[in-house]
């Protein structure tokens, strides 16, 4: 089985990726977002992305489709797109999880991103958790 994660520009493979991955939820604009594509074997299985949000790269979606899930592809895109924020100058990357989804939250802690505030989506009455990790050297 040959894994692969790389950036990608093609928007409308990450977007039927995002449909696969997040059926329920308002699609995302991907048109000013930097993305990464993973494939297994070349097929494509998930996908990352993040934007600047007030300056500061902010991941906005993380997803696997379900045939793929358990190879903690998640934590590989958390470091991919916290190297390429270093490289390109940034000192802080930023993301957030629904509080009751504990493998991502889990996920994003084991790489090394620190939960830094909760609050309440008005909608959905659902609550989210702001994670942030601090970018070094060794990012
Ligand atoms: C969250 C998500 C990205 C994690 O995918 P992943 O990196 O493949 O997940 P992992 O490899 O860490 O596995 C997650 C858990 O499921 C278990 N698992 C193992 N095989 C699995 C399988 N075939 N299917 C599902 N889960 C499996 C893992 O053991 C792990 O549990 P653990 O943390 O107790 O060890 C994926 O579940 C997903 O896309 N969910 C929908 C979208 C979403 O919620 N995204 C994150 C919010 S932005």
């Amino acid at each position: 089985m040959r894994i692969t994660i790389r950036q990608t520009e093609d928007v409308e493979e990450i977007k039927k990726l995002d449909l696969a991955c997040f059926p329920t939820d308002q699609r995302e604009d991907f048109s000013d977002q930097e993305m990464w594509l993973a494939t297994v074997d070349d097929e494509p299985v998930g996908f990352t992305a993040y934007k600047l949000e007030g300056g500061v790269p902010t991941i906005t979606r993380m997803g696997v489709v379900p045939q793929a899930r358990g190879m903690r592809l998640q934590v590989r895109f958390a470091h991919v797109a916290a190297q390429a924020a270093r490289r390109a100058g940034f000192a802080l990357i930023k993301t957030y999880v629904r509080a009751d989804n504990l493998a991502s939250l889990r996920n994003l802690i084991r790489a090394g991103f620190v939960p830094v505030k909760t609050w309440v989506e008005e909608t959905s009455a659902a609550w989210f958790i702001n994670l942030e990790k601090v970018l070094t050297k060794k990012a």
